[in-house]
């Protein structure tokens, strides 16, 4: 368990700034040290929007459990199909109520003394209470609600009393995966790995494609290394295949809008090109499930949905992946990478979850791998901050601003 430091806050915007030169990587506390991890929790997991589950994974009748920096969420979906968001703390004395992980139900019931909330979160019973109890504590004894919001498919939500907007996300995703429906979609395949490193290692990471062509082989057969904000490289080649995609996108009534961390805020949405000859972010360039939602055609590119600090999720024509980051310790980061496919889909007659997962099971893989290797050499004492590219990592530049503007105590 973390203990917050209450200065915790001032070692970032302090010390570690101070520290730090624009264009290099962090100082060695910013991954390592736990103060600095403390203060990434309350600062910055516990006051931003975090991406929690896809829609699909809380069907109504269901719910979904997660916990993060101290705090648990529980997501339930009501029969009139609303999204509640509660924390996962009982009103009796507290107990914790459900374990990470989802499944269906009609109620949720305390493991300590058995009270009994709908998935509304509205107490429903609660034994040997003694009469008029209820009017006692004023009658509200519900679950605690949590700030949720769902995009296009994508569930969110923030701990803090008073959230930061979400509108302008919410739209800009909307326009993208709007056709592409992935909130009827269903989950095929959910793989969860703990990775040895700080969560800032693998947002870098993901902010950089440097890195692709010589670790990522079946990445590089669908995706061209190019389109990741910021990333500076000219390819005639790239820019050609790109102006003739968006003419077939708009042909289809799809966005082509590119929106990146707009204002600095905290979200990226894009739709990128597919190199000649690949429909999906496949192994052979072929579709791999149905086409999903509304889409009538396979060239519709690949959708990037970035949100910081924890998510990534590639919408294709036939499937999305959603990755998700849990910090756990300032050197371990849960992930959770989850695949879905049109909704009613049959294994082995529509799909083979085999070739859905295969490049983004190997290229996660090989990001975790990346990452550890990357986190061991920061946390020794023989790193230094190196430079960063300006022509390949602008946006891990960027991510290291928003992330001290983050950090800045109240
Ligand atoms: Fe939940 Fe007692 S703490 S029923
Ligand atoms: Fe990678």
């Amino acid at each position: 368990m973390t203990v917050v430091n209450a200065d915790a806050g001032d070692i970032v915007s302090g010390v570690v700034r101070e520290d730090h030169r624009p264009g290099y990587s962090l100082p060695r506390a910013a991954y390592t040290d736990a103060d600095v991890f403390a203060s990434d929790i309350e600062r910055v997991f516990l006051r931003t929007w975090l991406f929690v589950a896809a829609s699909a994974e809380v069907p109504a009748g269901a719910y979904a459990a997660w916990s993060v920096g101290g705090e648990s969420v529980v997501l339930t979906r009501t029969a009139d199909s609303v999204l509640h968001a509660h924390h996962n703390v009982c009103r009796h004395r507290g107990s914790r109520l459900l374990d990470d992980g989802g499944g269906r139900a009609r109620t949720i019931v305390c493991g300590y003394h058995s009270w009994t909330y709908g998935l509304d979160g509205a107490l429903r019973a609660a034994g040997d209470m003694g009469e008029g109890f209820r009017e006692r504590c004023g009658g509200e004894l519900g679950l605690r609600p949590v700030h949720v919001r769902e995009a296009a498919g994508l569930v969110f939500v923030c701990f803090a009393g008073q959230p930061p907007p979400f509108d302008g996300a919410a739209a800009a995703i909307a326009d993208q995966l709007g056709p592409h429906e992935i909130d009827s979609a269903e989950v095929i395949a959910r793989f969860r790995y703990r990775v040895a490193a700080n969560w800032k290692t693998l947002i870098e990471n993901n902010r950089e494609c440097y890195h692709c062509r010589p670790n990522h082989p079946e990445f590089c057969l669908s995706n061209y290394e190019l389109g990741v904000n910021g990333d500076g490289r000219i390819d005639p080649g790239y820019e050609e295949e790109f102006a003739r995609q968006r003419a077939e996108w708009r042909a289809q009534g799809l966005s082509e809008k590119q929106v990146s961390f707009p204002g600095g805020d905290f979200y990226r949405v894009a739709r990128l090109p597919l190199r000649d000859g690949f429909e999906t972010e496949s192994l052979t360039g072929r579709l791999v499930a149905p086409l999903l939602g509304r889409l009538t055609r396979p060239r519709t590119g690949s959708v990037r949905v970035v949100t910081l600090p924890n998510s990534w999720s590639h919408v294709n024509a036939d499937y999305a992946v959603t990755t998700r980051l849990t910090p756990v310790n300032a050197g371990t980061t849960d992930v959770d990478v989850t695949f879905l496919v049109r909704g009613g889909a049959t294994e082995g007659v529509d799909y083979d979850t085999d070739e859905v997962v295969a490049v983004w099971k190997e290229t996660s893989e090989q990001d975790w791998e990346l990452c550890e290797r990357n986190f061991a050499g920061v946390s020794s004492r023989g790193y230094l901050p190196g430079p960063l590219s300006p022509v390949t990592e602008n946006s891990i530049a960027d991510f290291h601003e928003w992330w001290f503007r983050q950090s800045e105590p109240d």
